[in-house]
């Protein structure tokens, strides 16, 4: 069977779960054989002898499992990331996340220390110490997996001397008197939430946010104003912008600002504290 018939005849199988079927089964044939869209296009007449390991792959997608575990890439703000099972998958919201801090440290002129809450695969830090000269970050979570995940992605972009990882709850293990920028996607969604079911393969402490979904958000600014750190952006549920304002009403703010998704849903806050 050709690479062309053999994506054919994979492709129905995939129906349910994307609306890229096609595609889905080329991107999995380029895994296998570890080409790219170039030579996937220039040789789809070539004999494909991996069909097992193709059936396997595909029959495991079918499943709903994300596609980004399988092949253990993602893409996040224009580059490769590795991801893989037991760690968020990035998602195209958190670029809004990144670019509203690029926007407020761009303003300054010394050399700034940002924490991020919440790392995961490290796409935030990892992102902000490539586009930031002047950085200095310190990156924490609670999972053994996802700092392990962010360290390689670090080394991956050659960042790794501006990011220190260190395993945290929150503020737990952190110091540091002079952190000007908080930012973090942490867990934001209420725990009896029914996740449709491709998200249920990801983990769970880095979805779930508690009964109602904000309390985590809530301990962050709680700390974050405790520690008198300037700024503090987070992403947030599409739901949380009234009780978030009006949590904000408890803390001296100088500023503060909500940001929408690219599907126009409340997606996030920049907030900045009067000291
Ligand atoms: C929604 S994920 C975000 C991951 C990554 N920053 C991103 O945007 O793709 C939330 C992350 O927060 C971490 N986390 C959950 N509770 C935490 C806590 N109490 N302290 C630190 N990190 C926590 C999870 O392990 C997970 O990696």
């Amino acid at each position: 069977m050709t690479i062309k018939q053999t994506v054919k005849k994979y492709t129905s199988l995939l129906r349910e779960v994307t609306h890229i079927p096609a595609k889905e089964v080329e991107i999995l044939i380029m895994h296998i054989l570890d080409k790219n869209i170039i030579w996937l296009h220039m040789n789809y007449d070539k004999e494909f002898d991996k069909v097992k390991d193709l059936e396997k792959l595909v029959k495991k997608r079918a499943t709903n499992y994300p596609m980004e575990y399988i092949t253990g890439k993602a893409t996040f703000y224009g580059e490769n990331f590795l991801v893989k099972e037991g760690v968020l998958i990035p998602r195209p919201e958190t670029e809004i996340l990144v670019d509203n801090a690029i926007e407020i440290l761009n303003k300054e002129n010394q050399k700034l220390k940002v924490l991020e809450i919440g790392t995961g695969s490290g796409i935030i830090s990892v992102m902000l110490a490539k586009l930031i000269e002047n950085i200095e970050i310190i990156a924490v979570d609670i999972n053994d997996k996802a700092l392990d995940l962010a360290k390689q992605n670090a080394l991956k972009h050659g960042v790794e001397d501006k990011i220190t990882f260190v395993k945290s709850d929150l503020y737990e293990n952190i110091n540091d008197s002079d952190i000007f920028m908080t930012i973090s996607n942490p867990p934001y969604i209420a725990d009896d939430y029914k996740l449709p079911t491709n998200v249920k393969y990801e983990p769970s402490n880095a979805l779930f946010g508690g009964k109602v979904g904000d309390e985590l958000l809530k301990r962050i600014i709680d700390d974050t104003y405790s520690k008198k750190i300037k700024y503090l952006l987070c992403e947030m549920g599409y739901d949380q912008k009234k009780p978030l304002e009006e949590y904000f009403k408890d803390f001296s703010v100088k500023s503060h600002s909500f940001y929408k998704d690219y599907e126009d849903f409340d997606r996030g806050f920049t907030l900045e504290f009067k000291f």
